[in-house]
């Protein structure tokens, strides 16, 4: 058996609040094979986030273990800092606010790739730009753009473009398409599906929508006051919560599918 891609071991993260703090992770144990998607559920405030940074590396207050292909990620130098970055890279959920507004997407991704030594002419960083925007469904004219001059779906598969260009082979998605119209979301998360099939991409998707757990992830977590309160196939998580919070938050998310099915355009959106 391969060993997993990423395994995390008790960890804790807590943020200083005076002389206080909040504790935000308390204990996580978990582990995501390669080329699978792990799906995290929970409700606003339940720690989602905070885990993610904090198996990351991009947390200060961390306590516990995470190994990323065999390397212990909180205890990195500055340098295996770099290469797990370039390995391990996180998507927000706005992805205006991730874009810098000066910068047409082209000169973006070329910075990136200098940044991390991928490129060494021109010829090969336009090359390299025009490569990875058709790998996230972007003709290269979009290269051309400014982040305003693009819709959200778009900024965002440009945010995806991003990530991978380093070369990235784990992505931590944190709510990747809550910010974008529902009639986008579906398109987007089709595109991060099939960076899975046909990259091998490992995924971990952060979300308050079951629905879209059920279409995307291998194994769904449920996260409750920084716990995780259940975590399984998502078959048998999503079909049969064991906890009575899990179907509670089951019952309260629509259906992002059925949402899908009956808006039509000119529908008024009240769900
Ligand atoms: N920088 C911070 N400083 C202090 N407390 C924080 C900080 N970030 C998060 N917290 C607290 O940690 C807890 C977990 O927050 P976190 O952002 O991880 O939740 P979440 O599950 O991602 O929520 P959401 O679904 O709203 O994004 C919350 O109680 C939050 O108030
Ligand atoms: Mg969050």
């Amino acid at each position: 058996m391969n060993a997993p891609l990423l395994m995390v071991e008790n960890l804790r993260v807590t943020y200083p609040a005076g002389r206080r703090h909040v504790t935000a992770v308390r204990g996580a144990t978990f582990t995501i094979e390669r080329g699978r998607c792990l799906g995290v559920a929970g409700e606003s405030g339940s720690g989602k986030s905070s885990l993610a940074r904090g198996l990351l590396g991009l947390e200060t207050h961390v306590a516990g273990r995470v190994v990323f292909d065999g390397q212990e990620v909180l205890k990195l130098d500055r340098a295996g800092r770099l290469r797990f970055r370039r390995r391990a890279q996180m998507v927000f959920q706005d992805p205006l606010g991730s874009l810098n507004p000066r910068m047409k997407t082209g000169a973006a991704l070329a910075e990136v790739l200098r940044v991390h030594g991928l490129v060494a002419t021109r010829a090969e960083t336009e090359r390299q730009v025009a490569r990875w925007l058709e790998t996230v469904g972007l003709d290269g004219a979009y290269a051309n753009r400014f982040p305003h001059e693009l819709s959200g779906g778009q900024r965002q598969r440009v945010n995806l473009a991003r990530a991978l260009c380093v070369g990235a082979e784990f992505l931590v998605a944190d709510e990747p398409v809550s910010a974008l119209d529902v009639s986008v979301q579906a398109q987007v998360l089709n595109l991060l599906k099939s960076l899975q099939e046909t990259r091998g991409i490992t995924w971990m998707l952060i979300g308050h929508d079951l629905a879209v757990m059920r279409h995307m992830a291998d194994e769904v977590m449920v996260m409750k006051d920084g716990a995780i309160l259940e975590q399984g196939p998502a078959a048998d998580v999503l079909a049969r919560p064991a906890h009575p919070y899990a179907r509670e938050l089951l019952a309260a998310v629509p259906d992002v599918g059925r949402a899908l099915a009956r808006r039509r355009p000119g529908a008024t959106v009240s769900d």
